[in-house]
C-alpha cells in the first residue's frame, strides 16, 4: 500500500501558491496544477511523510482519498457508507469530520457533515470527536464529493520551535514562501529591522543550516496504518549544514527582542541569528557581503494610521536608501501610500496575500544603488 499514489492538496495562504508550487518542484513532488489556496501534487505515502517534514511554505498535507458524485443526501448517504474507511484509516481511534459545500445542490455543510459521521461510527465503527487528532474533511464542489485525511494535524507553521510571540506574528510559512519570492535560497545574509519574535530570520537562518522544518513535531499521519516508524527516522535522520552568515534582526521592543532570542535558542540557530533592541532610525549596514532586508512594518488597519505610520515608513527608506547600497528590499504591507512613503524604488507588487484576514502585498526592489 505504501506504494500506491494519489492525489495530494499543500495548503497556503492565497497569493502565495506560485511560490508553493516552485518549493515543492524544487524538492522533487510531482506538482500537478495549483488552485486558490493550494497546490495539487501526486504521491504516495513516502511522499505525504517528506511533504510534512520537508516543505517549508505548506500549511497542511491533505491526502484525498476518494471521490464520488453526489448531488442529494440518498446519494451521499450510500457512497459514504460503501466508502472502504478501513484501507486508509485506523480502527478504533476517533475521527473528526468537518465539510464544506460550494456550487452543488447540497449546500448544508452541517448536514454533509452528519452523514459522514454516522457512516464512520456506523459501517466503521469509528469513534467520533471534536477533539481527535485524525480529522476527515469532505468537500462537495460542483456535485462531486472529495474526502480526505488531513495528515498534518495541527497546521505546518507551528513547527514546535517558536513558542515565544511577540505582537502580530506572522506565519512561519508565509515567511518562509515570502523569502522565496524575494529570491532568497539560503546563501546571503538577511537583515529584519523590525523583527518582533523573528520569524523572517528564524526562517532564513533555519534555510541556509539546511534545517527540516518539521525536525521537532509531530504529525497526524504517525497514526494512519501506513505509517512505517523505521521509514520515517530515516527521512528525518538529514544532518544539519553550516553556513557563513549572520542572520540578524531588531526591534525596539524589549519583549520581542527576549522572545526572539529564545526561539533562536530552541531552534538551534542561535549561533547564526542574533537579535538585537534598537529602533530603525539606528540601522546600520552589518559588515560583509551585500543581502536582502526584509521586514513588515506594523500595519494601518485604522483609518488615521497611514498618517502615523508614513513617517515609520520614510524612516525605514531613509535608512536602508542612504545605508544599504548592493542590498535588495522586500517590504510587506497592506497600504501602498506606506510602500511609497520608503521612497524605494520599488518594481511592480505582488498579486495580493491573504494574511489575518488583511490583503498585503509584497514590494521588492533590485540590489540598492
Ligand atoms: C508586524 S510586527 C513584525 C512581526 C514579525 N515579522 C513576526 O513575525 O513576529 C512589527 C514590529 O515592528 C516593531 N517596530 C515598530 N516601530 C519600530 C521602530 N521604530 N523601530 C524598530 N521596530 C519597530 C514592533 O515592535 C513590532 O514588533
Amino acid at each position: 500500500m505504501p506504494q500506491e499514489t494519489f492525489e495530494l492538496l499543500l495548503t497556503c495562504a492565497p497569493g502565495l501558491e506560485n511560490a508553493l508550487a516552485e518549493e515543492a518542484r524544487e524538492k522533487g513532488f510531482a506538482v500537478q496544477s495549483q488552485i486558490t489556496g493550494g497546490v495539487l501534487i501526486n504521491g504516495n505515502w513516502p511522499d505525504v511523510w517528506r511533504a510534512n517534514l520537508t516543505l517549508r511554505g505548506a500549511n497542511a498535507v491533505l491526502a484525498r482519498i476518494g471521490s464520488f458524485p453526489a448531488s442529494h443526501m440518498s446519494e451521499l448517504d450510500k457512497r459514504a457508507r460503501k466508502f472502504e474507511w478501513g484501507r486508509w484509516l485506523p480502527k478504533n481511534l476517533a475521527l473528526k469530520v468537518t465539510a464544506s459545500c460550494k456550487a452543488s445542490r447540497l449546500y448544508h455543510s452541517g448536514a454533509v457533515c452528519q452523514r459522514i459521521e454516522t457512516a464512520l461510527r456506523e459501517e466503521f465503527g469509528a469513534p467520533l470527536s471534536d477533539r481527535a487528532p485524525l480529522e476527515v474533511m469532505a468537500r462537495i464542489e460542483r456535485n462531486i464529493c472529495t474526502l480526505s485525511i488531513d495528515t498534518s494535524g495541527v497546521l505546518l507553521h507551528k513547527r514546535g520551535l517558536k513558542l515565544a510571540m511577540a505582537k502580530a506574528p506572522m506565519r512561519e510559512t508565509m515567511a518562509a514562501l515570502i523569502l522565496r519570492q524575494c529570491g532568497y535560497r539560503g546563501l546571503e545574509p538577511v537583515v529584519d529591522p523590525m523583527c518582533g519574535s523573528g520569524t523572517f530570520i528564524l526562517e532564513a537562518a533555519e534555510m541556509a543550516r539546511g534545517l527540516l522544518p518539521g525536525r521537532s513535531r509531530e504529525f497526524a499521519f504517525e497514526k494512519l496504518p501506513s505509517f512505517n516508524a523505521e521509514q520515517w527516522q530515516q527521512l528525518k535522520a538529514q544532518p544539519p549544514g553550516e553556513t557563513q552568515f549572520i542572520f540578524r534582526g531588531f526591534d525596539r521592543d524589549a519583549g520581542a527582542i527576549k522572545a526572539a532570542t529564545a526561539n533562536a535558542t530552541r531552534a538551534g540557530v542561535n549561533e547564526n541569528a542574533q537579535f538585537t533592541l534598537q529602533s530603525i532610525s539606528a540601522l546600520t549596514r552589518p559588515a560583509g557581503q551585500p543581502g536582502l532586508v526584509i521586514c513588515n512594518p506594523p500595519y494601518g488597519q485604522r483609518i488615521g494610521d497611514a498618517k502615523k505610520l508614513g513617517s515609520l515608513y520614510a524612516s525605514f527608506g531613509q535608512v536602508l536608501r542612504e545605508g544599504f547600497s548592493g542590498w535588495r528590499v522586500g517590504l510587506i504591507t497592506n497600504d501602498a501610500s506606506l510602500a511609497k512613503a520608503t521612497g524605494l524604488p520599488f518594481q511592480k507588487p505582488s498579486d495580493a496575500i491573504l494574511h489575518g484576514g488583511i490583503k498585503i502585498r509584497l514590494y521588492q526592489t533590485h540590489p540598492l544603488d
